[in-house]
């Protein structure tokens, strides 16, 4: 023990570790490697005191034999008589959650990385840990090592937030990139995301997009203190997507990201999740691999952008400590609330946006206006339409970038549409963000 440590006036913070995997064992690793750092920075030190996993002889191959006793049974480490702290990093939410309520019941801190639990049980564990009187901290669930929670919750509390707009599932970004850079198939894509440690043990959360919308839903809940579940707004993944449209969309100046958004007005609440075509001058569309990115748009601070690496057992590493460095140095910004009022969330059908739409006809006389004529009934206009040179008789693509229209009015066109007998297969429909002032039209 060097003579530091020796001179430390406080005890160290103890730790139960739950969980040793691609986050927990950063964890392990960086409190490891970086101690006298994180000593320095709290004026105490964090202590590992017991690491839970599934199966001993895999972890022991993985970790330091400095690393703590291992256990396999969590119920142990969360009420861990010496410990301080939790970390759950197990994932899922069955024994995530009872882990969480058992280490909140024995007077333990909690630190999360697990958005689908808190995006799903958020209310009952923050009356737990109100009534507990101990924090519960959550800054690696959402958008790897960006400190947006921090910034949510810190950096701009006294501004009025009224939009979020991120890329924030690495996996799918990753797909994206690789996809469309190095002509990858989407398994391929994915099989690549998967090795790098970036998917969830489930990665239909991620291709879903059910992962940016636990992410969302929480970035919803800190800045709006609204109360999203995932069936409140339009969830829409990557299983149908099309090497086609990033072409077609890149004739008209944009990119596809799958973007997932929050914005309210006096109105309330609106989300989404949904691949979604952003020009490709705009910040966001230089946001490639498993990188995220979070733009916050804020009355007195306008707008801000927060840029890091979304995924991946280091970077989240750096947010799970970064919490344990508050609850050491005790700091009391990590209590979540329950109370106030919630906005009203706007059904998915009222979610404005100018919107890209793909089709393929048979070229002859009347096609388009068979098309258009049921844009028309819905009162959607037309901002542009591309074809490729085609021969009569022939299918065709057909591109139409619309106005801001909501949802639900071209819901109600395609499935119109889509009967017409000389359309093939499915409609391909994606909104597309301007980022425009408030009151400006997409
Ligand atoms: P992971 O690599 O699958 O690791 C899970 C760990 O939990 C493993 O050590 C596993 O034990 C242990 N575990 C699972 N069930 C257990 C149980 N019932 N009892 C004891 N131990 C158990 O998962 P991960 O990628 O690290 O993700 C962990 C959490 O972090 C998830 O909530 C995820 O959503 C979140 N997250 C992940 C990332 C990322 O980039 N991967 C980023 C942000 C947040 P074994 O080792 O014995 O299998
Ligand atoms: N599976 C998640 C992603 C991990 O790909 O972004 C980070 O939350």
């Amino acid at each position: 023990m060097s003579s530091a440590t020796n001179s430390l006036s406080q005890p160290p913070l103890k730790v139960a570790v739950v969980g040793a995997g691609t986050v927990g064992g950063g964890v392990l690793q960086l409190l490891r490697q970086n101690s006298e750092r994180i000593t320095a920075q709290c004026g105490r030190q964090i202590q590992v005191c017991a690491i839970a996993v599934r199966n001993i002889d895999n972890a022991r191959s993985r970790l330091s034999a400095e690393d703590a006793a291992l256990l396999t049974d969590w119920q142990t480490a969360a009420a861990h008589p010496q410990a301080d702290v939790v970390v759950e990093m197990m994932g899922g939410e069955t024994d995530a959650k009872e882990c969480i309520f058992l280490a909140l019941a024995n007077g333990k801190a909690v630190v999360t990385a697990n958005k689908a639990l808190l995006a799903t049980h958020g209310d009952a564990i923050f009356a737990a840990a109100h009534q507990a009187q101990k924090p519960v901290a959550f800054e690696a669930a959402v958008a790897g090592c960006i400190p947006i929670i921090k910034t949510i919750r810190e950096a701009l509390a006294g501004d009025d937030i009224y939009e979020a707009a991120g890329i924030i599932n690495g996996t799918c970004n990753h797909i994206i990139s690789t996809m469309s850079q190095n002509g990858l198939t989407f398994e391929a894509a994915l099989a690549e995301a998967q090795a790098l440690g970036y998917a969830e043990a489930d990665p239909t959360l991620d291709i879903d997009g059910v992962d940016a919308a636990h992410k969302i839903a929480l970035i919803a809940r800190l800045a709006f203190n609204a109360r999203p579940t995932l069936a409140d707004f339009p969830v829409v993944g990557l299983r149908d997507f099309d090497l086609r449209d990033i072409h077609y969309a890149g004739q008209f100046g944009f990119c596809i990201k799958l973007l997932a958004q929050a914005r309210r007005d006096k109105n309330g609440v609106a989300m989404s999740v949904q691949p979604t075509l952003i020009a490709k001058t705009h910040p966001l569309a230089a946001v490639h691999g498993a990188m995220n990115a979070i733009l916050l748009r804020a009355v007195f601070s306008g707008e801000t952008m927060y840029y890091g690496a979304g995924a991946g057992g280091h970077p989240t590493a750096v947010a799970i400590v970064a919490d344990l460095i508050d609850i050491a140095r005790q700091n009391g910004a990590l209590t979540m609330q329950n109370s106030g009022d919630s906005p009203t969330l706007l059904p998915a059908a009222d979610f404005r946006a100018a919107h890209f739409l793909r089709l393929r006809t048979i070229d002859r006389p009347g096609a388009l206006a068979e098309i258009t004529g049921e844009l028309a009934k819905q009162d959607i206009s037309i901002e542009a339409i591309h074809q490729n040179e085609s021969a009569p008789g022939q299918e065709v693509d057909i591109i139409f970038i619309l106005h801001e229209i909501t949802r639900g009015r071209i819901e109600a066109a395609v499935s119109q549409i889509e009967k017409q007998t000389s359309i093939f297969g499915k409609i391909v429909v994606m909104p597309i963000q301007r980022f425009c002032s408030p009151g400006e039209k997409s």
